[in-house]
């Protein structure tokens, strides 16, 4: 009677059975069956064997049941045998439906997740096979498919893959990571998987322990400006707002402490670009109202209505602070000092803001030039603007807004780029032309000159005091840059509209250096002082790696190493051995072979506080950005995203602790002081190497 049943039927009566009332026989034609199936093709034959025993049947009758809803506790993994399933997630309604062959309710169980959609039955008498968790991870959970894809809509719109075993050790217990997704449900998976919805933390910093060690929050906070930042407000909110009837109490409170704590997050890591967001203060607003409100109707939320009171009481701090310093005016004289400096403000610590002004100016062909004060974030049309109204240009030509460079090098900045006049080289100038007359421009004389150092013999400071200032200075300049900086400067700070300018004056402050030190030893004529200025730096680089200042390290050891200088064979001959010694050592430092290892292994070893090589960190972010799409058949490379948070995590990292130095022994505090800030330098390679030669000309 059995066979007259079909083999349909005895399969399923054998699979009814509990599993240890299965037959040899029994698992035999289970094993069989579990061979066509299309879910379990990527598992080896010995895994199905153990599935044999593990898998139990189960038949819903009836069209449109529900089968889990999302929010769920996960609690078992579903092969379809027989029927179909629609998957349906809250406001977005059934997002693809699934067919014979096909399984669901994985990802729960992988994430430790709740579920991440409901699944409704699409006709009756569906059959399914179904393996519980306890099995599921028993035998399935470190045989996974290393790849995992989500569909809606017929579209890929999340791709997760396994950790490798090498990387979990760090990772937590997160065994899937984002390789790429949608902007929308990368962040509903992130609010979904790495946020906990129980409401059960403490106090406000530990509620996230889980994700210690996961890295998907952070990098979807320090990267999301890239592909995300309009989507990013909506999804939250709308997730937010939740509260159908047909979601039960529970699901619409764990969907909120969720987005809370996301929100807590996400304005404690960034901070100041997202206070100085205005959409992003009234969503802020919005959040902090509607769940005061909550508070009270849901009589629930306590902790996050407390949450995003500390949010807001951050961001008006924020906002007095800000107060007192606004108004900013930044001067870039015509001879190029370091910006920071051109503010007349006592406090270097002040970061410069889009609205801040800038003070300028803008040269013709024939080297006249108007005077402008601007915003920093003017785009280099404005400001060809004003100066062709100030210059009285014929307004009928195409102007083109330009840099000269100190060595004649010509630079057109496109007409939406903002950040002009401080991400200007050392000694350039910006001119204004006409597109047809680019050729005719040439550098001011005074470009080819110092700039205007102020007055002081190097050799009368301690150079200890120069190294202590320095530190502090460059300390200063580095605290002020923003990581997102690195992004903006990376992808091209026009694409966002956003100035660079903090980064802009670190970077510059590095080639100044740089420059500075060769300008000082080829403006020293008598041998024996140069011997002198030569050693005098080389002990500065030692100092500065003590305090660890690596900028400012590798900036004077990539100027003793400048062609001008190495050169000067009579003036290396004379030096001490113990300094040339020494001098080895650190040019085998900033070696750049094999991507600069032996500077990377020596940083690796370092504590923070550090003011890191920051040309390194920018060559790193360009090549991640170079070598990889930031979209991959539509979806968001999130792979490349990580690779960039890590870029920026160890900027983090440098500035985690504050730099706190013994100060020596004042002897000339004030003049060290102004003196570094100021220093003369000659950015143009071509005098550097004629005033070399003429010191030390070449023997024959
Ligand atoms: P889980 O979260 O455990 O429960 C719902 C299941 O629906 C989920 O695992 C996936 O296996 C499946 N699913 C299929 N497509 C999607 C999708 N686009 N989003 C979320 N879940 C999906």
């Amino acid at each position: 009677t059995l066979i007259q049943r079909g083999p349909d039927a005895i399969l399923r009566m054998i699979l009814r059975k509990p599993s240890h009332e299965r037959s040899s026989d029994d698992l035999e034609t289970i094993y069989e069956e579990l061979l066509h199936i299309r879910a379990l093709s990527h598992l080896s034959n010995s895994i199905k064997r153990e599935l044999a025993s593990a898998v139990v049947f189960e038949a819903h009758p009836k069209a449109g049941s529900v089968l889990f809803h999302q929010g769920d506790e996960g609690r078992s993994w579903y092969i379809i045998l027989r029927g179909s399933v629609d998957v349906v997630i809250h406001g977005k309604g059934t997002v693809t439906t699934l067919q014979e062959g096909d399984d669901f309710g994985k990802l729960a169980l992988i994430n430790d997740a709740p579920r991440a959609a409901t699944i409704v039955l699409r006709e009756n008498n569906c059959h399914f096979l179904r393996v519980d968790k306890d099995n599921f991870n028993r035998t399935l959970r470190d045989v996974e498919a290393n790849t995992v894809r989500l569909k809606e809509h017929g579209k890929d719109v999340l791709i997760l893959e396994k950790i490798s075993q090498q990387q979990k050790q760090a990772f937590s217990h997160f065994k899937y990571t984002v390789m790429a997704g949608t902007p929308q449900k990368m962040l509903e998976h992130l609010l979904e998987t790495r946020l906990d919805g129980r409401g059960n933390f403490g106090s406000g910093d530990n509620f996230i322990i889980t994700t210690a060690q996961d890295p998907f929050l952070d990098d979807f906070l320090l990267t999301h400006v890239v592909n995300l930042s309009p989507i990013f407000f909506l999804t939250v909110s709308f997730t937010y707002r939740l509260d159908s009837p047909s979601q039960d109490r529970e699901f619409v409170l764990a969907c909120k402490r969720r987005v809370v704590q996301f929100v807590y997050r996400w304005v404690t890591t960034i901070r100041q670009p997202v206070f100085d967001d205005e959409s992003a203060i009234e969503f802020l607003e919005d959040l902090a109202s509607e769940i005061e409100n909550d508070c009270i109707q849901l009589n629930a939320l306590q902790e996050e209505a407390s949450l995003m009171h500390h949010v807001m009481t951050q961001f008006r701090r924020y906002q007095e602070d800000r107060k007192a310093n606004s108004g900013q005016k930044w001067k870039l004289p015509p001879c190029g000092q370091p910006i920071s400096l051109f503010s007349g403000n006592k406090d270097s610590r002040t970061i410069i803001m889009p609205q801040d002004d800038i003070i300028f100016r803008v040269y013709c062909a024939d080297h006249t030039y108007c005077t402008l004060r601007l915003p920093v974030d003017s785009t280099a049309e404005t400001i060809k603007l004003c100066a062709a109204d100030k210059l009285k240009l014929r307004p009928n030509d195409e102007l083109l807004l330009v840099e000269v460079k100190s060595h004649g090098e010509r630079m057109t900045f496109k007409d939406n780029d903002i950040s002009i006049p401080t991400a200007l080289s050392l000694n350039g100038r910006i001119f204004v032309s006409p597109k047809d007359h680019l050729d005719a421009l040439t550098c001011l004389s005074e470009q080819e000159e110092a700039t205007q150092g102020i007055d002081g013999d190097l050799e009368l400071f301690s150079t200890k005091e120069l190294a202590y200032y320095m530190t502090l200075f460059d300390w200063d300049l580095f605290w002020c840059v923003h990581e997102y900086e690195l992004l903006y400067h990376t992808f091209g700070r026009h694409h966002f509209g956003q100035i660079t300018a903090n980064l802009d004056v670190f970077l510059r402050r590095f080639n100044e250096l740089q420059f500075w030190v060769v300008t000082e030893i080829c403006m020293t004529s008598s041998l024996s002082k140069r011997v002198a200025v030569l050693r005098k730096f080389i002990k500065l680089a030692a100092y500065c790696k003590e305090y660890q200042n690596l900028n400012a390290f590798c900036a004077i050891v990539m100027g003793l190493s400048n062609m001008a200088i190495s050169r000067l064979s009579l003036t290396w001959e004379k030096l001490p051995s113990k300094f040339r010694k020494l001098y080895t050592e650190f040019e085998s430092l900033i070696d750049p072979s094999r991507n600069h290892r032996s500077y990377r292994v020596s940083v690796s070893k370092l504590q923070p506080p550090i003011v890191p090589f920051m040309p390194l960190l920018l060559k790193d972010m360009t090549f991640t950005h170079e070598g990889n799409k930031t979209s991959l058949d539509g979806l968001v490379n999130f792979e490349k995203m990580h690779m960039l948070a890590q870029t920026l995590r160890t900027i983090r990292f440098c500035r985690s602790r504050h730099l706190v130095l013994d100060p020596p022994s004042p002897k000339s505090e004030g003049e060290v002081k102004s003196y570094i800030s100021c220093l003369r330098v000659i950015d143009n390679q071509r005098i550097l190497t004629g005033m070399s030669q003429k010191l030390e000309p070449r023997r024959s």
